[in-house]
């Protein structure tokens, strides 16, 4: 178990802010590397071409270290989106195949399935809600002959069902189904192996669970795919990039691995210090220790909320970093704003009250959202 880490974060004593899910605070080191990197902008002739690519490659080999794979199979991508739309545009799926989602997915993951769809004439097979909260078995019994892609998620993001991926992934292998993975919502603060669940891509913004900002993510894709086509065609992707003098001797060929995906302008002075100053912190720390320590939090939590009326699925469906609480009375559309006026922060998604702390969460911020649900409870349906 991790001590709160608090102090690293600008995070005034009154504010209980348990909406990681939503957006996470960007540490104190982290803002001041990114700010140190946007003023660096002020003296553009201390930036050399070679810098271009340093800070890029820095960013490859840290996510490629939380995802435990190469950093030749990470690209750079400004949201989930571009990296899911990336993996659509790059396998194959025919007429009369499908493409598997779950029910209530994150749009950035079913949207480019739903376009690919209608151009290929493939469906879009959904997951229903299982009733007993078991995406994984729910999953695995959806795997029909049918099925060409699975798009899914590591968790899935209004009820915080946690995916066993490792059997997920075996089954796909086996049948022939290519793998699609959101890990917006998991890597960061649950343990993910890509040698273990073997994706065809694999995506994660990095401004909530990474800690990093908005507008930068990793991409995953698996060497079988790192000879496909690119979203956009930019210069820096392109085998002689490094060489400034040369870039108008047009070349057919593309820089190594998974870099040929990366988006233009990827070598950003500001985004890409801030977020590799956090994942290499989540690192210091381990995944599998921030796991345990938000997930210790969240039982604590999601007990104390049971005896209100307000349950969550269990351990072990339910990711220990994700809690989402439901009842029988529907939440109240406005409980944000109302616990916002409190200074306790979460969000609704769907029907159920998400919690989504963070090693900078205390037992007091546990504490005064559940004196808020107490009071709600007291009220009622009306709240
Ligand atoms: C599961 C999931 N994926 C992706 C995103 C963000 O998507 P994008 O980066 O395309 O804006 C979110 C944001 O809430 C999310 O919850």
């Amino acid at each position: 178990m991790l001590p709160s880490q608090r102090h690293l974060f600008d995070i005034p004593d009154d504010v209980a802010y348990l909406n990681c899910a939503y957006m996470s605070p960007l540490m104190k080191p982290a803002l001041e590397a990114g700010t140190a990197g946007l003023a660096r902008k002020a003296h553009p002739w201390l930036i050399t071409p070679d810098q271009f690519f340093s800070g890029s490659e820095e960013f490859r080999s840290v996510a490629a270290q939380l995802a435990d794979c190469s950093a030749d199979c990470i690209a750079i991508v400004p949201s989930a989106s571009y990296g899911i739309t990336t993996a659509a545009r790059n396998l194959p799926i025919r007429k009369g195949q499908s493409v598997l989602v779950l029910e209530e997915q994150f749009p950035s993951n079913y949207y480019p399935w739903q376009r690919r769809a209608e151009e290929t004439g493939a469906s879009l097979k959904v997951v229903a809600w299982p009733g007993d909260n078991d995406w994984t078995a729910a999953v695995l019994d959806s795997l029909t002959p049918d099925v060409a892609i699975a798009a899914l998620p590591h968790v899935q993001w209004t009820s915080g069902g946690k995916l066993d991926l490792v059997r997920i992934g075996e089954a796909c292998r086996k049948l022939g189904v290519a793998l699609v993975l959101d890990l917006t919502q998991s890597l960061g603060a649950l343990p993910f192996s890509v040698r273990d669940v073997q994706p065809d891509f694999a995506v994660a913004a990095s401004y909530k669970w990474l800690l990093g900002p908005y507008s930068v993510g990793l991409l995953y894709a698996a060497p079988k795919w790192q000879g496909g086509m690119p979203l956009e065609e930019n210069w820096i992707q392109r085998a002689n990039a490094r060489d400034f003098s040369s870039l108008i001797l047009y070349t057919e060929n593309y820089d190594e691995g998974a870099r040929r995906f990366d988006m233009g302008e990827r070598s950003n002075f500001a985004l890409l210090p801030a977020a590799v100053l956090a994942m290499k912190q989540l690192l210091e720390w381990d995944i599998a220790q921030v796991s345990e320590t938000v997930g210790a939090l969240n039982r604590q939590l999601a007990n104390a909320a049971a005896s209100l009326g307000f349950c969550a699925p269990a351990e072990p469906l339910r990711a220990p970093h994700y809690l989402a609480l439901r009842r029988k009375e529907a939440i109240p559309k406005e409980l944000p704003e109302m616990l916002a006026r409190e200074k306790v922060f979460v969000s609704i998604r769907g029907s159920s009250i998400r919690v989504a702390p963070h090693v900078y969460n205390t037992a007091e911020d546990g504490a005064r959202l559940i004196a808020c649900l107490r009071r709600i409870a007291a009220a009622g349906t009306s709240a």
